[in-house]
């Protein structure tokens, strides 16, 4: 019984599956794809709305070191997340990879997991949408009723209250559209997310290229702000403090993994793919920080769009670069939310495939070919807690989640040596066993520095998960089928 609960996947039947082209997906992506799906997942509300808070409350212009800390963390991550991707390439990440390497049960618990990282986010995300859309729309004058513009719910120290609100409208809206594209197809996803990538990183560069001549040197000084005797507050634990929350922001680097199974060539560009989507995205973090903390003082960065007011305090010469700043996040974080969803979506195809979660999450679209049902159950529930539930509440779950996937991912590559030593790598992680130790680590550190209520919430997430893994996941697992019918 026990021994079952740990039923593992080969590598060979790993790679089995990888051939089998029955599962209904197309291979359309290439490196360059890969790469703009990464990016596109990664640069979102972190770098738009959470830099200030954290330069504000934590880091000051050192910020930009925390940028560059919570860069080095993912990296160890991200370079075992590399090996992983060009040894299996199929479609569910993390989970597939502890399939491999722990068994069926921890993979379970990991795949149940990433639903904390992906769906979470993606909603957390939207609400970001929601409100970066309803200031766009104001400055042309264009109201929604107050009663469509907010969530419900409110959740403070206080508990929960209500705000009268009816619906989050712009927060369902924008999941709505998206699934609508991720079910009719994968090219046109790709399309739609290089487009949004490009103004992105266009407005990132334009922010950075015209901000540079608006930095005044003495907001910089001190560098690191003396500590106040409280931990977290500024002075070097600031900037660790500050590297945990800016953790967010770089949230999403391994959903390119989600799409093996439709990349032309996984083996060798999934891992190029996650560590350039990385190196881009730490470049440009590093580069607003800098420049944000320069143009303005980190003492009033605490602000829902400290890019916008960097570029308001940069004067009359800068106002037409304001209009385009927004625009650049609305797009931004649509291709967040887009390829968020994406992957969210292929994991759960990829669990039903292996007979944990019902067979209609593994059907695909015969016109479309893509999973549409689990497309459309994974946009009505991100829809769903979007317009209903405050932004707060929903982002930090999704830290705790990711963290966690991490550390698995990276404890999986000391099993993956040890099992599998001579298994052919076209990416090897380097420095084994002090990178994937290290990584591990560094999430279960910032694991540990969340707050109870946050593990509190994780656990009873995961205990809905046992009652699905044992009321049905276990019965229909098709790694215990295949074990059983071979005696
Ligand atoms: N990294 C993503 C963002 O910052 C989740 O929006």
């Amino acid at each position: 019984m026990i021994k079952e609960l740990f039923i593992k996947k080969t590598l060979a039947q790993l790679d089995k599956e990888a051939n089998d082209n029955s599962h209904g997906l197309k291979r359309h992506l290439g490196l360059l794809n890969l790469t703009l799906l990464g990016i596109g997942s990664v640069i979102g509300a972190g770098i738009f709305v959470l830099t200030g808070t954290a330069a504000q409350m934590h880091a000051g212009p050192a910020i930009v070191l925390s940028f560059v800390l919570s860069a080095f963390g993912c990296l160890l991550a991200g370079l075992c997340y590399a090996e992983f991707a060009s040894m299996i390439p199929l479609s569910g990440s993390a989970y597939t990879y502890s399939y491999a390497t722990m068994g069926e049960f921890i993979a379970w618990i990991i795949g149940w997991d990433l639903v904390l990282e992906y769906l979470f986010s993606t909603a957390t995300v939207a609400v970001g949408w929601s409100s970066y859309m309803l200031s766009f729309l104001a400055d042309f004058g264009i109201y929604l009723p107050a009663s469509m513009a907010q969530s419900p719910f409110e959740y403070d120290q206080a508990g929960w209250h209500s705000t009268g609100a009816f619906v989050n409208f712009p927060a369902v809206f924008i999941v709505v559209v998206l699934t609508a594209l991720l079910v009719i197809g994968i090219k046109e996803t790709v399309k739609f997310n290089n487009i949004t990538v490009i103004i992105k990183i266009v407005v990132v560069l334009l922010f950075i290229g015209f901000g540079i001549s608006h930095i005044h040197p003495e907001n910089w000084m001190p560098f690191i702000p003396k500590n106040t005797g409280v931990w977290g507050q500024y002075g070097w634990s600031g900037i660790l403090t500050g590297s945990g929350v800016i953790f967010f922001a770089y949230i999403g680097f391994d959903a390119v993994s989600t799409t093996s199974q439709e990349a032309i060539n996984p083996k060798r560009d999934l891992p190029l793919s996650i560590l350039f989507s990385l190196l881009v995205c730490t470049i440009l973090y590093v580069g607003v920080s800098f420049v944000l903390t320069g143009i303005v003082s980190y003492k009033e960065l605490n602000v829902a769009a400290p890019i916008a007011l960097a570029i308001d305090r940069s004067g009359a010469g800068l106002k037409w670069l304001s209009p385009i700043i927004k625009i650049g996040t609305i797009a931004g974080l649509s291709s967040v939310i887009l390829v968020t969803l994406l992957g969210q979506t292929r994991i759960f195809f990829s669990m039903a495939h292996d007979g944990l979660l019902w067979k209609c999450f593994a059907k695909i679209h015969t016109k479309f070919k893509t999973p549409h049902y689990s497309t459309l159950i994974t946009g009505f529930f991100t829809a769903l807690m979007a317009g209903i539930f405050p932004i707060g509440l929903l982002g930090e779950l999704v830290s705790i989640g990711t963290l966690l996937a991490f550390m698995i991912v990276c404890i999986g590559i000391l099993i993956m040596r040890k099992i599998e030593p001579d298994a052919p790598r076209a990416f090897k992680t380097p420095w084994v066993p002090f990178v994937p130790l290290l990584g591990a680590f560094v999430c279960l550190i910032q694991m540990l520095a969340l707050p109870t209520d946050t593990w509190l919430r994780l656990i009873i997430w995961m205990a809905i998960g046992f009652v699905i893994y044992f009321g049905y996941g276990r019965k229909h697992s098709i790694a215990r089928k295949n074990r059983n019918a071979k005696g």
